[in-house]
């Protein structure tokens, strides 16, 4: 029989092209998509939608019990800008909708949670390059805390009930599908739609500010290979540094100019900019490769040739 899956989030940047690629490997009907609004036409016709609220348990576990749910991705969330607006929206959306799925967990209505950390755990005195699996994690945003503590919670109810919870911190993602809302890395997709439309982009963090970032089809496979590794390889069951590349707004600028020669970078930081600077710069995942096989594909050439040449066609 076929694997049931339910993404709760299926309507955000990483939930659309995640649901694709699960339906694209288990079949439409064993994908059951979820969000509190509708997505893309193709993400709604192409297999079952469910419009669920993360933070209702009773409609989770009823989506739950009627499709015979197995596994369940929890991408459901505030990021960390809009967070920083509504704090105690952030925490309440971030903290219940995951204690929600590990407690159909623990009770052994689900099997299997995949449930995104970031690299907003980490704050201004964790080291900055190679951040290692293990440091000091100080975060100062209301999403970085969320994801600190649901990291906490995850690490606990596998330890205490045996849920298998699986989780990666993911980095700053570009994708060209769907746009990010309201993070603080959402610069590096909105700088080639820009460059297409504009030739020229005004971005809110300041030259110099290098972050760790991934392609999206990076991230897709890495939640893919993790929730498909052995549960005896997950050995760490808080959340698993990711890694592919680094860097700052005008090494971008700089690469989007191999394509666009007369494209322009102007500087304007926000709020956003005491965010970034509280994040690393480089992360370290050696545990991810060595654990379940990590690598990562793409780097920032491949990610932009990625990203003009599909957003030029769509
Ligand atoms: N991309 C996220 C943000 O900027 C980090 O996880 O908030």
């Amino acid at each position: 029989m076929q694997k049931s899956i339910l993404i709760i989030g299926a309507c955000g940047q990483i939930g659309t092209e995640l649901t694709m690629a699960l339906r694209e490997k288990y079949g439409n009907q064993s994908v059951i998509a979820s969000d509190i609004r509708e997505g893309s036409d193709l993400l709604m016709q192409s297999g079952p939608f469910e419009l669920m609220d993360a933070t209702d348990y009773g409609a989770i576990e009823d989506v739950v019990m009627h499709y015979e749910i197995e596994d369940v991705y929890l991408m459901a969330a505030m990021l960390s800008a809009t967070g920083e607006k509504f704090p105690m929206r952030a925490w309440n959306l971030n903290m219940n909708s995951l204690f929600n799925v590990l407690n159909l967990a623990k009770d052994k209505k689900v099997d299997k949670i995949f449930w995104p950390s970031s690299i907003a755990v980490f704050g201004p005195n964790t080291p900055r390059e190679a951040t290692p699996q293990q440091t000091l994690m100080d975060p100062t945003t209301v999403y970085g805390i969320s994801k600190q503590s649901g990291e906490r919670w995850c690490a606990y109810y596998h330890a205490k009930y045996g849920v298998d919870v699986r989780s990666v911190r993911y980095p700053g993602l570009i994708s060209w599908k769907t746009l990010p809302g309201g993070g603080t890395t959402d610069y590096a997709v909105e700088i080639y739609h820009s460059a297409l439309e504009e030739k020229r982009y005004t971005c809110f963090l300041q030259k110099g500010t290098k972050l760790p970032m991934m392609f999206m089809d990076d991230a897709i496979r890495a939640t893919i290979a993790i929730m498909n590794a052995d549960p005896k390889d997950i050995k760490v069951r808080s959340s698993y540094n990711l890694s592919a590349m680094s860097f700052g707004p005008e090494e971008i600028a700089d690469s989007i100019a191999t394509h666009i020669p007369d494209f322009k970078i102007t500087y304007q930081p926000d709020f956003r900019q005491q965010i970034a600077d509280s994040w690393p710069s480089s992360i370290d995942d050696s545990e991810a490769k060595a654990d379940w096989g990590w690598a990562p594909e793409f780097d920032l050439a491949t990610t932009t040739k990625e990203m003009l040449g599909n957003l030029v066609k769509s």
